[in-house]
This record gives structure tokens, sequence and C-alpha cells, in this order.
């Protein structure tokens, strides 16, 4: 799987590597390769690939054994850089200035034009980011010079990892390295708030208190509500929609569809070229998690009468794919 590392370099450790500047370059060279990397934070350890490499997020996901794409936290170096992916209002941005660097993420809208992949989104128009304080990271995502989408480092269901020995036991096998830091200081994850709406909202409890957030805001927190933002996706459910109606499994298509494509399904004569995506002409289901709401996207923005989209198998990562299809597919309310 690694491009920089290969079986015959792995010593007794296997892909544990030490932290010091030729191992940072080395695994930074593996984010930019799109490959996935094992990376210290002060919370737990991040399973790290490059946010804006739509192939390198969907390797994320088939690694972790993720029944759906869940949105990922993009860990960037400062404030600055992340308000180049999210807009921060008045309260994000006392928030980022008082506890970043550190295990606060803030979710905020997306900013247009930020090259962050709609796959790390899970095609929602926020954007969780987080500026870590450990060295280790800060230097990776340095040297890496781009976001770097990071779920904590287990598979999926298990307890999350807190020293490179625990996610080398889960996915020893599918990075291409991992950066050996010691023991996470927190060992717990980031507290996450919603800063989409005001009051600024908790949605996760995490390394930063709820009295230290709410001291600084003056004010308390709101509570998780569904219009706010759920952690757990099916909650998400109409952020998925397209305006157009979803029909899956189609085989037989009608002239007023748009077409989302996969394998060696060809373009009927009678759909004009901009109403036919194909997700991956060869059948490779991480292009195809890669495309999709982006694909979705565009389809739905011609107003086509109908999106129609082809059987997509359901094994790997296939299986998060039609996740997400048969909730754009569900039924309105
Ligand atoms: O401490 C941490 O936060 C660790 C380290 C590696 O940084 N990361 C972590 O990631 O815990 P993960 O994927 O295990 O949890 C990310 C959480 C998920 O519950 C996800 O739903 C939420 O962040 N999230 C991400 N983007 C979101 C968004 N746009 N809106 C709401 N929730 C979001
Ligand atoms: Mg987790």
């Amino acid at each position: 799987m690694s491009r920089a590392f290969h079986q015959s370099d792995l010593g007794p450790r296997g892909r544990i590597i030490g932290h010091d500047p030729a191992d940072i370059a080395a695994a930074a060279a593996c984010l930019q390769a799109g490959d996935l990397v094992g990376m210290p934070t002060e919370t737990v350890y991040g399973l790290a690939a490059d946010a804006t490499n739509g192939e390198a997020v969907a390797a994320i996901y088939e690694a972790k054994g993720r029944p759906a794409f869940n949105p990922l936290i993009c860990h960037v170096a400062d404030l600055a850089e992340a308000e180049r992916h999210g807009l921060f209002n008045a309260e994000a941005l006392r928030l980022a200035e008082a506890f970043w660097p550190g295990p606060l993420t803030i979710v905020a809208p997306f900013r247009p034009g930020s090259a962050v992949s709609d796959l790390a989104r899970a095609g929602l128009d926020s954007i969780a980011l987080r500026v870590p304080a450990h060295p280790v990271a800060r230097a990776l995502i340095a040297a890496a010079g781009r976001p770097l989408a990071a779920p904590s480092a287990n598979l999926s269901g298990r307890i999350s990892p807190t020293a490179a020995g625990d996610v080398a036991r889960d996915l020893g096998e599918r990075v291409a390295c991992i950066i050996d830091a010691g023991v996470c200081d927190i060992g717990l994850e980031s507290t996450i708030v919603s800063c989409l709406a005001h009051p600024v909202a908790m949605l996760r409890p995490g390394g930063v208190p709820r009295e230290s957030l709410e001291a600084l805001l003056g004010a308390a927190l709101g509570s998780t509500t569904r219009d706010i933002l759920p952690r757990s996706p099916g909650l998400l459910q109409s952020h998925y929609a397209p305006f157009a109606p979803v029909r899956i499994n189609v085989t037989e298509f009608q002239p007023s569809d748009s077409i989302l494509a996969f394998g060696n399904i060809k373009k009927p004569t009678f759909i004009d070229e901009a109403s036919f995506v194909n997700l991956s002409p060869n059948s490779n289901l991480r292009q195809a998690a890669s495309r999709l709401f982006t694909s979705l996207r565009v389809l739905d923005a011609r107003q086509p009468a109908a999106i129609a989209v082809a059987p997509i198998p359901s094994t790997g990562l296939g299986e998060a794919i039609n996740d997400r299809l048969v909730r754009a597919a569900a039924p309105r309310s």
C-alpha cells in the first residue's frame, strides 16, 4: 500500500516509525502520495489523509470499515488556514483564539472555493476544523502542506487509540506508517462545537470542558438539536438529498433522467453529455466514493426530472455509497 515504505524496510515494529524530522518528512511524502498515516495528537491518534484528495479520504473510510460516510475533522496549521476552509463568525473566532491550538473542533459553514474534498465533509455544506496542539501533529501538517482529514485511528466501533501500538493493532496493515510520539496526553477526543447557529452548541463533549467554553462565551451552550447538526449521519438525511427525486439500482433509463452511472454502463444516445456522469468507469469503489457527492450536486444543478443511479455493488466502500444513495432516494417528508 505504501509507496514510501516497502515491506523490506519494515523492522520489528512494523510500520511504526519515530518522530524525528526525517520520519516526519517521510510521513508527509506518504500523505502527499495519497496514503494513510497514523498521526499522534494530544487527544487520540488520528488516521490521517490529504483532505483535498477525495480518493485518499475514501481510503480512510475503507480502512476503518465504516458502514457510512461520517464527516471528518480537518486538521490545519492555524486559524488563518482554518479561515480558508470555513467561515468563522464572531463566536467561532473567539473560541479559536482562546482554545487553539488544542482539543477543540469547530464546525463552521464551508467556505466555497476551499480545496477540501466533498467526501471529507460527507457532502455537507459545513466543515469541522481543528488546530491540534501536539508538536508532532503540527510538524506533520506543516510538512504535508495541506489540511489533513483524520478520524480517530481505530476500526469502526472499537476504542480510540492513545498509543502507536493501538493503531498498529487495528490498522497496521492499512497505513503507510504510524508516527510514534508516545502516549496521548489527553486520551479522549476533542470537544466539538457547532458555530452554524446561535447559540454555539456542543455536539460532542471532549478535551475542552463545557465550563471553559461557557466562561469564555459568557453564555450557556445550546444543546444538540437536529437542525444544528447531529453527530449521527442518520439524522442528516435531508442534507444528503438532492432536489431532484432519486431512483437507485436503475437499469432502464428514461429520456428525462440524469444518469449517475458506474462501471461499464454507456451513455444512452437519448441522454445529453451533461446529464451523464460515470462515478468510475473501471468499477473502482474508492474513485466512486470520492466522486459521489460532487456528482450528485453536478447532476442536480441541471434540475433534471429525476436522477437515476445505476446499480453499485455493496461490497467494501460500496456499502457506504449505497447507504447514502438509499437516503437520497428515501421518500421526502
Ligand atoms: O480528538 C479528535 O477529535 C480526534 C483527533 C484525531 O483529532 N478525531 C476524532 O475524529 O475524534 P472522529 O472522526 O472519530 O470524530 C469526528 C466527529 C464525528 O462525530 C463527526 O460526525 C463530527 O466529528 N463531524 C465532522 N464534521 C462535522 C460537521 N460538518 N458537522 C457536524 N459534525 C461533524
Ligand atoms: Mg472516533
